[in-house]
């Protein structure tokens, strides 16, 4: 009897840390993720710029403008409640200004929206003046919400 109980208290431990453990992983799962997003994102506005130094083909940064409005049109569910980890760059004010936050995500998917559609119209003074309007969306997110911008 005294041993089924030992037994019993064991296997609530276990259980107890692997439900800990399942949310470690669930946290570490969200942060690859949204990093992963972030670098997609990153790596398309280098592409970009690179273009527009380079004085087009205006053509060549439809595509990359395309991806990041797909990608901002996801970062609400790459940050899950609770997804918070002791060493990523996300502020918990994100969680505290939910609404701002998915603004700021909307806001994003607009301007790279405008971007590839001014992209298509050809006019790289326009797309020019639109890549800084993305560049700022970017910016005025990590001001805010992330914690190394
Ligand atoms: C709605 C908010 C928001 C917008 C818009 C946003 N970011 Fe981020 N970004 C974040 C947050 C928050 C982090 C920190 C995430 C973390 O550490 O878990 C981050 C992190 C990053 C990182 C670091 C990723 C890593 O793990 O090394 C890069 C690169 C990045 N963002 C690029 C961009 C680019 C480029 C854009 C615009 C095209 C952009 N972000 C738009 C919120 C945003």
């Amino acid at each position: 009897m005294k041993q089924t109980r030992i037994l019993l208290a064991a296997g609530a431990l276990s259980l107890a840390l692997a439900a800990t453990a399942g949310i470690g992983i669930a946290a570490d799962d969200a942060g690859e993720a949204r990093s992963q997003a972030m670098k997609t994102m990153g790596g398309s506005m280098k592409a970009i710029k690179d273009t527009i130094g380079a004085g087009g083909p205006a053509a060549d940064i439809v595509a990359p403008a395309q991806k990041i409005a797909e990608i901002a049109a996801t970062i609400p569910s790459l940050f899950p409640e609770g997804s918070d980890a002791p060493d990523d760059e996300a502020k918990a004010e994100i969680w505290q200004n939910w609404d701002d936050f998915s603004a700021k995500a909307k806001a994003l998917g607009d301007e790279a929206t405008l971007l590839a559609s001014a992209a298509q119209g050809g006019d790289m003074a326009t797309v020019g003046a639109q890549f800084d309007k993305v560049g700022g969306s970017c910016g005025a997110c990590h001001k805010a919400y992330r914690a190394k911008p």
